[in-house]
């Protein structure tokens, strides 16, 4: 039951996204709330589909900056705003510029495929981006001796290499989430719980990955759980992914994966700074605005398209 207030704030979000003309984009990480008010909730690929096709004016992205600014590198015309400017990501923030630069004049010969959970300045040093939804298809668009580095995540890069048996140079990066999930946590869910299938997003480590079902992206993962004919699943990815698998499939059972002993609450907590609050601030005052120089969008927006290309 929602209060009166949470009632009126949603009746105000939603009349001011219709006076402005704007769009709001959700990732499956936000809360229930934020993804039921949203135009479009997906995973990382389909909301940059999205965001290239929108005619609104503004775009009000409820994700990470990474995400964000990809939608701006798309739309450099439109105004792109997030609720919260601080919603960074642990592994983008792991794949520092200056130091990834220096990476890559190690490797002159090697092209740069790059997961899109990285900035801008890394996008623009990259000749193709990818998400865990199109990666394989990318790293296989190129011919099997062509020397890759794949940045910034480690566990993604690993994964691909085995799924491929290509040897990818990897950046050493990962996500705080889904980096901590243990498999000591996993093994004793699965014996508890033999009849369930264990569902994993591809920024696990390998011990975890090879323990799963089944691997993909959080739209993959959702999708997987609508078509199976089983009924329980043990999830190993940010618990806002469970809103939409409850929401289309009310009578399974999804069971999240403890990040420790006392705690089955694996939230990203970069993703949980955007609140309807905030989402309601930044609507009506039309701040913050995510704001990038020419020079970047032009460039950072070669590897994306030839991405969305690619993935046509
Ligand atoms: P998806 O593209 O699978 O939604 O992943 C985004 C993300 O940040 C996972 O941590
Ligand atoms: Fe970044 Fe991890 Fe949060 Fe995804 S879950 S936005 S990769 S910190």
């Amino acid at each position: 039951m929602k209060t009166r207030l949470q009632e009126s704030l949603i009746e105000r979000i939603q009349q001011l996204k219709k006076e402005k003309n704007a769009v709001i984009l959700a990732h499956y990480y936000q809360t229930p709330e934020i993804q039921d008010i949203a135009d479009f909730v997906g995973d990382s690929l389909g909301l940059s589909q999205n965001a290239l096709q929108t005619s609104a004016d503004i775009i009000v992205f409820a994700g990470v900056h990474f995400m964000a600014e990809t939608a701006k590198i798309l739309n450099p015309g439109k105004k792109v705003l997030i609720p919260d400017l601080d919603a960074g990501c642990s592994l983008a923030d792991s794949c520092p510029p200056d130091e990834f630069r220096k990476f890559k004049a190690k490797y002159p010969d090697h092209v740069v495929i790059s997961y899109i959970n990285c900035s801008a300045e890394i996008k623009m040093m990259s000749d193709v981006i990818c998400t865990s939804s199109n990666a394989v298809k990318i790293v296989e668009s190129f011919p099997r001796d062509q020397k890759i580095i794949f940045a910034p995540d480690k566990n993604l890069g690993g994964y691909i290499n085995a799924v491929t048996g290509r040897s990818m140079v990897l950046w050493n990066g990962s996500c705080e989430v889904h980096d901590v999930i243990k498999a000591e946590a996993v093994v004793k869910l699965k014996a508890d719980n033999p009849d369930a299938r264990l569902i994993a997003h591809p920024e696990c480590k390998a011990v975890i990955l090879e323990l799963a079902d089944y691997i993909g992206s959080t739209t993959a993962l959702i999708n997987y759980t609508i078509k199976s004919k089983e009924t329980r699943f043990i999830v190993a990815t940010e618990t806002g992914i469970l809103h939409q698998m409850k929401k289309s499939s009310p009578k399974k059972e999804f069971i999240i994966v403890p990040t420790d002993e006392t705690c089955s609450c694996n939230d990203c907590p970069y993703m949980k700074m955007n609140t309807m609050e905030k989402l309601h601030a930044c609507l009506h005052n039309e701040q913050p605005e995510l704001i990038l120089s020419e020079n970047v969008m032009q460039q950072a927006r070669k590897p994306i398209m030839r991405m969305l290309e690619l993935s046509e």
